[in-house]
């Protein structure tokens, strides 16, 4: 656990910040550089607006996506193994149970959900570890589908090539989801960006 120099707890520890930005500098290049390799053969009635993609078609899209999927790898293994052995998952990002969510959905719904730096709630808990367990199986599924030969134990795991196609796809909906309802969480409390970037002081718990 990081502190200031008062003794303070930091509402993010350092790691934590750097860790942050890089995989989500990494998450939004591979989303961006999928949609163009996603065009090339569409495997719903939907294709991506070229301008919506990264790469713009399938050689540049995967040369994007396969440098980012290294980043986003050591960054999310660095990351698990912090959050593991810090104390950081089981003590911030464990969610809280279904009432603490009921009561906390409800608050937000209405506009009325509060937040203290360095606490997450129970929607941004569940949301948390919900897009950590999307990630890993997105990079899984991913890499199931990259190597099919190498890691044909994964694939058929996952129940063959076009299941872990789908689950990879199914994944990447649900970060896009994530990451609209997250901004948008953040847009409602900007002091959270300001932490998430400077070592500001935890609050006290709610
Ligand atoms: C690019 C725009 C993004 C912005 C502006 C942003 C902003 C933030 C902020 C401000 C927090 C702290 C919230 C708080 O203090 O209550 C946070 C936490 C978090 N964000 Fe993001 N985020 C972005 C992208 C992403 C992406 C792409 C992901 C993953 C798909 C992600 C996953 C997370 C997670 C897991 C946490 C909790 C981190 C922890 O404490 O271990 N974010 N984000």
């Amino acid at each position: 656990m990081t502190r200031s120099r008062n003794g303070a707890r930091a509402a993010h520890p350092l790691a934590v910040r750097i860790m942050h930005w890089v995989g989500a500098a990494a998450v939004i290049t591979m989303m961006l550089s999928g949609w163009a390799i996603y065009n090339a053969s569409p495997a719903l009635p939907f294709t991506f607006p070229r301008w919506a993609t990264l790469g713009g078609w399938l050689g540049a899209g995967i040369a994007w996506h396969i440098s980012a999927m290294w980043v986003l790898f050591a960054d999310g293994i660095a990351y698990l193994g912090y959050g593991v052995f810090s104390g950081h998952f089981r003590r911030d990002i464990r969610p809280v149970g279904m009432r603490a969510l009921a009561r906390d959905v409800g608050a937000a719904l209405s506009f009325r959900l509060g937040h203290r730096l360095g606490h997450y709630n129970a929607v941004q808990r569940l949301l948390y570890s919900g897009v950590i367990a999307s990630l890993c199986v997105a990079v899984a599924t991913g890499l199931s589908i990259w190597k099919p030969v190498q890691f044909g134990w994964l694939a058929g795991f996952f129940g063959g090539y076009p299941v872990a196609r789908g689950i990879h796809l199914a994944m990447m909906l649900c970060i896009a989801g994530f990451l609209v309802v997250h901004l948008a969480l953040v847009a409602l409390f900007p002091r959270t960006l300001v932490s998430m970037v400077a070592p500001l002081e935890a609050e006290d718990a709610p």
